[in-house]
């Protein structure tokens, strides 16, 4: 894959994913960070935005409500999900119903609480019968997720599942073949390491004592990344 250009840069990630196959370090540049209270407003503002412009989310009919995603504006770590299912839509939170709740298991098996990460969605309201977003919805909505991305800056991405993957790292590989390993997206100027896994949805379907080690281990790999293993 050769080096992004700065047309690329301007529309969403370009994922790095054969420059660094096979690395598991990456180093993140976290400099001009600006402080939580800016990112807080930055947030702020992006969501007012995105609700009055969204080409989609303004267009959809399905939902009642956009879910902007939640957490800690400072995090490390952000979680992106597909988009928002019928208790999302309810409550305007991302991942709260059954999925939700096992992502908060996961999480907790990190040694982390939900509210020290940052999670969000890569559509921003719910599709019709949950379906999965089509290339066209993407393309409209997602660029808020780009925003949100730079605004955060996160030091590490955990993609889950098929849609918010091949979204990052802009690829049509299946997630089979994309978790595991670390893939790095720029956002801009901003470069951040990506780890895809299994969607909780998908491991609640699955819930085999093999999906469970891989998606274990896939956020293993994302605590050494964050040096939250000793
Ligand atoms: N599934 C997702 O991908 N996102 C949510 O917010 C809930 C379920």
């Amino acid at each position: 894959m050769t080096s992004p250009s700065k047309a690329q840069a301007a529309v969403g990630p370009v994922a790095h994913t054969d420059l660094l196959l096979g690395t598991r370090s990456i180093p993140i540049p976290k400099s001009n960070t600006p402080p939580t209270s800016d990112k807080q407003s930055a947030l702020d503002q992006l969501r007012e935005r995105h609700d009055r412009e969204c080409p989609h989310c303004t267009k959809a009919t399905y939902h009642t409500q956009t879910v902007f995603g939640e957490g800690d504006p400072d995090a490390q770590m952000m979680f992106i999900g597909e988009a928002p299912g019928a208790e999302e839509d309810k409550t305007g939170r991302p991942f709260v119903g059954r999925a939700g709740k096992l992502l908060e298991k996961m999480i907790n098996a990190m040694g982390l609480a939900r509210e020290d990460v940052y999670i969000a969605n890569v559509l921003k309201s719910r599709p019709p019968d949950n379906a999965t977003p089509t290339v066209t919805e993407v393309s409209k909505c997602a660029p808020y997720l780009t925003e949100q991305i730079r605004i955060i800056q996160p030091a590490a991405i955990v993609a889950l599942g098929a849609p918010s993957a091949k979204f990052l790292l802009q690829t049509s590989i299946g997630i089979s073949k994309l978790r595991g390993r670390w893939h790095t997206c720029l956002f801009g100027d901003l470069e951040v390491p990506v780890m895809p896994t299994f969607h909780p949805a998908y491991l609640l379907r699955q819930y085999t004592p093999d999906n469970r080690t891989k998606v274990w281990s896939d956020l293993q790999m994302v605590m050494e990344q964050l040096g939250m293993k000793t």
